[in-house]
């Protein structure tokens, strides 16, 4: 009758403990990423965009287990284009995901194999079931952090390659203040 204490623990914006991956993405790390290389350009490339912490139980590529993972997404902007992650599709495309809003405001946009490109608000209990061939990333349009979670497939891999040779079909931007998809 042992009673265990668990090894990976969460607050609102980070996973500690065992088997725990830490990753954090700065501005020089999306260059190609936002639209007005201008204003990219003249920005601190070591500026902090977001920091992950995965919490990944069995080895990457495992058929059936699961991944568990803490986005904060930091609020700015290059240009009028908000804050955002580099956004993938699945290597394993047909693999899906959940994301859940706990802290702040954005959006989760959506790209088909089709191209076709659609947005989700988010906000704190916002829950979003991501399908399998759909491309994935947050946009922060608040003025605090965006933090959120997900849980996603272990054999799900990801594949930035597409999304950096071709992009979102649609980028969301301030326009008078009103984020919108153009
Ligand atoms: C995943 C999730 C999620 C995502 C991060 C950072 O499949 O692992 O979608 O954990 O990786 O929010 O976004 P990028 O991976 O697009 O940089
Ligand atoms: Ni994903």
């Amino acid at each position: 009758n042992k009673v265990f204490i668990p090894e990976v623990f969460f607050t609102n914006d980070c996973l500690t403990g065992e088997d725990v991956v830490k990753s954090t993405r700065v501005l020089g790390d999306l260059d190609g990423v936002f639209q007005d290389k201008e204003a990219y350009g003249k920005m601190n490339k070591e500026q902090v965009v977001y920091h992950v912490s995965s919490y990944l139980p069995v080895l990457e590529s495992t058929p059936g287990g699961l991944f568990m993972g803490i986005t904060t997404l930091y609020s700015g902007k290059v240009g009028q284009e908000y804050f955002m992650t580099k956004g993938h599709f699945h290597s394993n495309s047909d693999r899906a995901e959940f994301y859940w809003g706990v802290e702040g405001e954005g959006f989760l946009i959506l790209m088909d194999e089709r191209r076709n490109v659609w947005a989700e608000r988010m906000f704190p209990g916002s829950l979003h079931y991501i399908p399998g061939k759909v491309a994935h990333r947050v946009a922060n349009t608040g003025y605090q952090k965006l933090v959120f979670s997900a849980c996603w497939p272990s054999d799900a891999g990801h594949d930035y390659a597409t999304i950096a040779d071709t992009g979102f079909a649609r980028r969301l931007v301030d326009v008078n203040g009103v984020p919108t998809l153009v």
